[in-house]
């Protein structure tokens, strides 16, 4: 079991391997992404239950439309379908979705349904799932600029103002804390153009299941792995004895 106390606040995952895992098994790639929605179903219980608060799912990057027309069509049905038919699930739960990402260059459908879950689950409680939907480090960085450099056009702000905090403010996950652990699956060691912002200071885990075999076992492994790191933000070692927060 992992302390108490020592279970991170924020997990963010960038799930891979979906289409080696069909590969494996002779499918077509979209096999592997339906079969990672259901890994998706058990981390997303899997986190609740560990008493995390946020979880980020890395599902659909700024890059991933480079992919064949097919699987780009099939991912959004798919995203479809897991945002109608898991909403009961996560409003019985006390789940809150938020969506991240440059969601009006999606189609119009996967914008309503995702629309649909923040909605419906705005004022849960419990586990906030965080989706990051054709999501990109830089352009989150990016977008946050131009909103700067609109208040700075309008005299709301000086360009002296501008700080970590303020730009901060203007990412797509303003409000949420910065992950405290990174798991990446599918033995890739790379960012991706995730939350580069954000990971700043993050812990990085990786693993070589593919993430449709992700689940509970692979979550505790990461936690376990987590509640012995030293984050020491660029300071010094904490006196012993002294637990870190
Ligand atoms: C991750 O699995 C899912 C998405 C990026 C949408 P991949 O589809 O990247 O699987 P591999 O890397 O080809 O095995
Ligand atoms: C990262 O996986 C994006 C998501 C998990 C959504 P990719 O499979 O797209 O990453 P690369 O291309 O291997 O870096
Ligand atoms: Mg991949």
């Amino acid at each position: 079991m992992v302390k108490a106390g020592r279970v991170p606040e924020h997990v963010a995952i960038i799930m891979d391997g979906n289409g080696r895992w069909a590969r494996q098994r002779g499918l077509p790639r979209l096999a592997g992404h339906r079969a990672g929605v259901e890994a998706v179903k058990r981390t997303v219980e899997a986190a609740g239950k560990a008493g995390i608060r946020y979880l980020t799912l890395f599902a659909f990057s700024t890059e991933n439309w480079k992919r064949p027309a097919r699987e780009v069509k099939g991912l959004m049905k798919l995203l479809v379908h897991y945002a109608a038919n898991e909403l009961e699930t996560l409003r019985s739960n006390n789940i809150r979705v938020r969506v991240i990402g440059d969601i009006y260059s999606l189609p119009e459908e996967v914008q309503e349904a995702v629309k649909k879950c923040e909605r419906a689950t705005k004022d849960n409680t419990g586990l906030t799932v965080i989706l990051a939907l054709n999501y990109g480090g830089k352009w989150d960085i990016v977008h946050a600029c131009k909103k700067l450099c609109e208040k700075v056009a309008r005299a709301e702000i000086r360009p002296e103002d501008v700080d970590e905090e303020l730009l901060s403010k203007e990412l797509a996950t303003v409000g949420i804390p910065d992950p405290d652990l990174v798991i990446r699956t599918s033995g890739e060691k790379r960012i991706s153009n995730f939350l580069l912002w954000q990971c700043a200071y993050s812990e990085l885990w990786y693993t070589d299941v593919l993430w449709p075999d992700f689940g509970s076992k692979e979550m505790a492994q990461a936690l376990m792995e987590f509640g012995r790191r030293h984050r020491r933000y660029g300071g010094l070692e904490k006196t012993r004895g002294r637990t870190y927060s």
